[in-house]
């Protein structure tokens, strides 16, 4: 990361991910889009169906092809502007897909969108640079 002050401790991928959902919540409006994959952990899917409940937030899927990679084809035509959060693995727990998560951050940043790459694999079975990546959130 940049510096130290960037670097929030919590408990785990939970509690981190219900941290940025809940703050991201106060300025959700009726109709903001937030983009999740097929592929995503329990406590990446959770946090923002709370968020479709308490704020009308509308929830968008990325496909994953047969050979366990995500859709990107797919993932460019979901992005629009009222793309608020894109939230995606870097590693699925399930599959062991890497996922392209530079450029998944690109296209969001692109669109005007936040980026939360769910590190929770990615962060014990590689060297994460969220430098390099991008993304608002690790
Ligand atoms: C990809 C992924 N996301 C989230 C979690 C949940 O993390 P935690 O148990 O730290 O809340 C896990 C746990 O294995 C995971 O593999």
């Amino acid at each position: 990361a940049e510096s130290p002050e960037q670097v929030v401790w919590t408990k785990g991928g939970t509690e981190a991910i219900n941290l940025v959902a809940n703050g991201l919540g106060l300025s959700i409006e009726l109709g903001d889009e937030i983009i999740v994959s097929e592929m995503e952990h329990h406590s990446n899917i959770v946090p923002w169906h709370l968020l479709r409940e308490r704020r009308g937030a509308v929830i968008k899927w990325i496909p994953v092809k047969d050979d366990g990679s995500l859709d990107m084809a797919a993932y460019a035509d979901l992005l629009g502007p009222r793309t608020r959060m894109v939230a995606v693995t870097h590693m699925s727990n399930v599959l062991g897909t890497i996922n392209p998560v530079a450029e998944i951050t690109r296209l969001a940043h692109a669109a005007g969108s936040q980026v939360l790459i769910d590190g929770c694999q990615g962060a014990v079975h590689a060297t994460p640079d969220v430098k390099a990546i991008g993304c608002d959130f690790y």
